[in-house]
């Protein structure tokens, strides 16, 4: 099976965690496009949905699902999104498509988060994939020196502003044995907006989609 066909029936799998009047917190990446067009089959049944990206909301008002802005809404029931990394902790690299603020601040609001993922990205040490970082753009070359400091390669992810205005670091090399204190330690640099670990709050669910079927794994 294609990683997209796992990609698509994982993000159909998300669908038994809607339920009627929820709104629903949309991720972003490929994986989550598939679960807008499963969404969209059950659209009249939810309050409607908040985004976090703006490839999200294009796809999500293209199919008239309603969206909120996160401050019109006082919590967001489920969230449903993907990653780029994830560990059997349930703790993720997140923010390969440069949305990971938005995402981050949507996961906090959220009373579930549902992490919808193929088996390629499941790990034993995150930090295979480079760590995405979004930093305020006059403290770039501070962030990356602090970083090389911490045994990472930071590479400046050229020709992208995030819907901040910001810059994104990406680090190499940098395998992330403790990620909570990882986390912490990159949140605590000035300049640094977001760092796409997601360690303090992981996934409360985890779907994975393998060739034998879909894994739950619950925390
Ligand atoms: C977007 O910023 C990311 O956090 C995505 O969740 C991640 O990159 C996974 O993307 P795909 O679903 O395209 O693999």
């Amino acid at each position: 099976m294609s990683q997209d066909k796992l990609k698509e029936a994982v993000a159909w799998a998300a669908l038994h965690y809607i339920y009627p009047g929820a709104i629903v917190g949309i991720g972003s990446g490929s994986t989550v496009m598939y679960f807008i067009e499963a969404l969209n089959t059950i659209k009249h049944k939810i309050d409607g949905s908040v985004s976090s990206s703006k490839e999200s909301t294009i796809r999500l008002k293209d199919l008239s699902i309603p969206i909120f802005d996160p401050n019109e809404v006082d919590k967001v029931d489920v969230y449903v999104d993907s990653a780029d990394e994830i560990n059997s902790q349930m703790q993720m690299i997140k923010g390969g498509g440069g949305a990971l603020t938005s995402e981050k601040i949507i996961a906090a609001m959220s009373k579930k988060f549902i992490c919808i993922v193929d088996s390629s990205k499941q790990v034993d040490i995150l930090g295979r994939f480079p760590l995405p970082i979004e930093v305020i753009p006059m403290a770039r070359t501070y962030v990356a020196r602090k970083l090389i400091q911490l045994g990472g390669l930071p590479e400046y992810r050229q020709n992208i502003i995030t819907d901040n205005g910001n810059i994104i670091l990406d680090v190499h090399n940098l395998l992330i044995y403790d990620p909570i204190k990882m986390e912490k330690t990159i949140n605590n640099l000035p300049g640094v907006v977001t760092v796409g670990l997601f360690a303090i709050q992981m996934a409360d669910v985890v779907l994975i989609s393998t060739i034998n079927g879909i894994k739950t794994v619950v925390k």
